[in-house]
């Protein structure tokens, strides 16, 4: 830590530690809009008017159990934490609350869905966060909070109780998850007082940005781009992140385990959603994919979990890399058969693994490596990985179109 760092620059360095290794989590978006299948945003995209959508709350009953299911499946799947949506943006609070009737407590379920996910994620020992939107469409002042005072004072005081009833009423809650901050300003949602109270109830917890604040962590969502600080990408598996069963466009496993290698690369996570059913089940596709997703972490955990040292500038067709002191991870997602040719690496390389396996025969010229004798087939659909272990840090040469070229290409 730089000598210079501020007490509370000290303390939010100490509340990411656990998360700068988490590198995987698993967001689960659940809610009344499950029952529509047709997207988390359908009473908005399909103008329903709040009565007609009210009628979705006495009719869902999950099953017992679902969010046990969900935590174990992001437990062997290679998942350390999980953000779960406690109220989306159509206003129905999966938790107790004392503030609105339009709970999952009070309506429906008649059980606190939170209180299950919390129980879960303890079970199986992940890091836990809450989702929490601030938008909201059923409140009645959720809209006009933007144009009367006394709405918004109503609308505020709602969301900051809320968010006092969750950080009080379920112990040690690890993030807070605010999501779309329409139609307020930071001085409008005092976003201020609401990130100052959240730290007083959870000294530990970590904060995201979608408060109009910085928080702790940025949140690029559907697209992975690393950020000076720490970050978090959100991805969905299929286009939409709440239950979606028509259409069916899944990422596949392979898909998945570049994203995790280009958030490792940057130094960030991946936080992977599933859309539950209304009954709480998890969609076929969306269960398989990450089954294959914590098989190829058990085998490359290492290339993943802490591999989070800056990468050379190496990214041939076949794959890319990640590294951690003097080892660069060379993820080969595009199998080439018996050859492999990585251009680029300044290091003199003294060895190449399969990453948790047998010695691979290489030569080395000023310029490229040759990976040579491979099998025919990829040892891993997904990726397969090689440890590469170097004479020091990787270093990269750059474009070999700088260097000087041969006669014959002039
Ligand atoms: C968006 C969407 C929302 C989703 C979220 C996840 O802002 O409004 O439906 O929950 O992103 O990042």
């Amino acid at each position: 830590m730089p000598a210079k760092m501020t007490a509370a620059e000290k303390h939010q360095q100490r509340r990411l530690a656990w998360f700068r290794q988490a590198r995987f989590g698993m967001f689960i978006h659940w809610g009344l809009y499950a029952q529509m299948g047709r997207h988390e945003w359908a009473m908005q995209n399909e103008h329903w008017p709040l009565h007609e959508y009210e009628k979705l709350a006495p009719t869902w009953h999950p099953k017992p159990g679902a969010a046990r299911e969900w935590a174990k499946l992001a437990a062997d799947s290679g998942c350390r934490y999980m953000v779960m949506t406690t109220k989306h943006h159509e206003g129905f609070c999966l938790f107790n609350s004392a503030l609105t009737d339009y709970n999952a407590v009070q309506l429906g379920p008649k059980r606190d869905l939170v209180a299950e996910y919390v129980d879960a994620c303890h079970e199986f020992g992940l890091r836990m966060g809450f989702y929490y939107s601030l938008m909201d469409w059923h409140h009645p002042d959720g809209m006009r909070c933007k144009r009367s005072e006394p709405a918004r004072r109503r609308f505020v005081d709602y969301i900051h109780g809320q968010l006092r009833e969750l950080l009080t009423n379920y112990g040690k809650v690890d993030v807070i998850w605010y999501d779309v901050s329409y139609p307020l300003d930071a001085a409008g949602w005092e976003s201020e007082k609401m990130n100052q109270m959240v730290l007083e109830l959870q000294p530990d917890i970590i904060i995201n940005n979608r408060n109009q604040l910085p928080g702790d962590f940025g949140t690029p969502e559907e697209h992975i781009r690393a950020e000076e600080r720490m970050w978090e990408a959100c991805m969905t598996t299929n286009g939409s992140w709440g239950y979606a069963p028509i259409g069916q466009q899944w990422r596949t496993a392979g898909e998945a385990v570049d994203m995790l290698r280009t958030c490792a690369a940057g130094g960030g996570n991946l936080l992977l959603n599933l859309g539950p059913a209304p009954d709480g089940s998890l969609p076929a596709p969306g269960k398989r994919l990450f089954k294959q997703v914590g098989k190829w972490l058990t085998q490359n955990g290492a290339a993943v979990y802490e591999a989070t040292d800056p990468v050379p500038p190496i990214q041939p067709f076949t794959g890319g890399c990640t590294a951690q002191g003097n080892t660069l991870y060379f993820h080969c997602r595009r199998w080439p058969g018996t050859k492999l040719v990585i251009g680029g690496i300044a290091n003199k390389v003294k060895s190449v693994r399969f990453l948790g396996g047998a010695k691979v025969k290489f030569t080395q010229t000023p310029d490229q490596l040759f990976l040579r004798g491979l099998p025919e087939k990829a040892p891993d659909p997904l990726a397969t990985v090689f440890a590469i272990e170097l004479d020091g840090k990787p270093k990269g040469r750059g474009s070999h179109m700088t260097l000087p070229q041969p006669k014959t290409l002039r």
